[in-house]
C-alpha cells in the first residue's frame, strides 16, 4: 500500500527540483487518475499509446510545472482488461513507449504499478533501470516485503533486466503507535541499511484529502509536513538514482511498485 501515492508525490516532487519528470499510470483501473484528475477516465493514456501506437507527445497530459507530465492510463475496454495486462507482461510492447521518453528528453519516468509482480509490473521491469518499494508499516506485509525483496534481487541477477532494487520506503508509519515503530525497527534490522530509504512516510489524513481535492500534497494550500518529506526522498534518492546536475542530458528511467 502507498504505490500511488508514493508515485505522484515523488514525481512532484523531482519535477520541483527540476528534473523533466514523466508519470506514468500502468494500473489499468487508473489509479493516478482517480486521484488526479476526476476526467481522467476520458483521456488517452499508455493504452492509446501502445495499441494504437499515439505518440507520447500527443498523449501525455500537462501540468502546473513545465517539468512535470502524465500519462494517464488510457480509455481501456472493460472487457480488454485481461488481454491489455497479459500482452504488457513479456514487456516487449512497451519498448517503443520507454524509447519515446527517451526521445522526448525526460530525466525520470516514474511509473504507478497495480498490485503484485506480474502482468504489467513484470513487463514494466524488464523495460525499467530501478525499483522503488513502498512499504506499509503493518505487521503482515512484512511477510510479503521479504518476498518482494527477494524477487526483485532474483530479477537483477538474470541477465535480462537491468533493474535495481533502490530502496524500500516506509509508509504509513504511525509515530504514536508502538506496534508501527517496532515493524520500522524490524524492516530496518531485516534489510540492509543502505536498502531501507532513510525518509520516513507517516500516516497523515491529509494524504486523502490531497487525493480527494485532486492533487499532489504539495500544491495543496498550505502543504503538510508530509509534502516536505516527499521532497527528501526526492533529494535522497537522486543519486541512487544516478539523476546529477552534471548530466542533465542522459535519460534515466525509475520505476515504483
Ligand atoms: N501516508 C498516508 N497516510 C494516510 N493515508 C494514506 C497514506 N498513504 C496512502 N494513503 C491512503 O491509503 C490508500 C491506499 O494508498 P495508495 O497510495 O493508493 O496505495 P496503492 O497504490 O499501493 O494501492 C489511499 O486511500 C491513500 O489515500
Ligand atoms: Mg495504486
Amino acid at each position: 500500500m502507498g504505490k500511488t501515492t508514493c508515485a505522484i508525490n515523488l514525481a512532484f516532487s523531482c519535477a520541483k527540483r527540476g528534473w523533466k519528470t514523466l508519470l506514468v499510470d500502468a494500473d489499468p483501473q487508473g489509479s493516478v487518475g482517480l486521484s488526479l484528475s476526476p476526467t481522467a477516465q476520458s483521456h488517452s493514456g499508455l493504452y492509446e499509446i501502445v495499441t494504437q501506437s499515439q505518440s507520447l507527445n500527443d498523449v501525455a497530459l500537462r501540468t502546473k510545472l513545465d517539468t512535470l507530465k502524465i500519462v494517464m492510463a488510457g480509455k481501456i475496454p472493460s472487457n480488454e482488461v485481461s488481454k491489455w495486462c497479459t500482452s504488457l507482461q513479456d514487456g516487449g510492447s512497451l519498448a517503443p513507449f520507454f524509447r519515446a521518453a527517451t526521445d522526448e528528453g525526460f530525466d525520470l519516468v516514474v511509473i504507478d504499478t497495480p498490485s503484485g509482480m506480474h502482468g504489467p509490473t513484470e513487463g514494466i521491469l524488464r523495460n525499467v533501470t530501478h525499483v522503488l518499494v513502498p512499504q506499509q508499516c503493518e505487521p503482515l506485509a512484512l511477510r510479503s516485503l521479504m518476498m518482494t525483496v527477494d524477487f526483485l534481487n532474483q530479477l537483477q541477477t538474470e541477465k535480462e533486466s537491468a533493474c535495481t532494487l533502490v530502496g524500500v520506503v516506509l509508509c504509513m508509519a504511525d509515530q504514536n503507535s508502538p506496534e508501527s515503530k517496532q515493524i520500522v525497527d524490524e524492516i530496518r534490522q531485516l534489510l540492509p541499511s543502505e536498502l531501507v530509504v532513510q525518509a520516513l512516510l507517516p500516516r497523515d489524513p491529509s494524504v486523502v484529502y490531497a487525493s480527494m481535492k485532486g492533487m499532489p500534497l504539495g500544491l495543496l494550500r498550505t502543504p503538510p509536513p508530509i509534502a516536505i518529506i516527499f521532497d527528501q526522498l526526492a533529494a535522497e534518492l537522486e543519486p541512487k538514482l544516478g539523476l546529477s546536475r552534471s548530466k542533465q542530458s542522459d535519460e534515466y528511467v525509475s520505476l515504483v511498485v
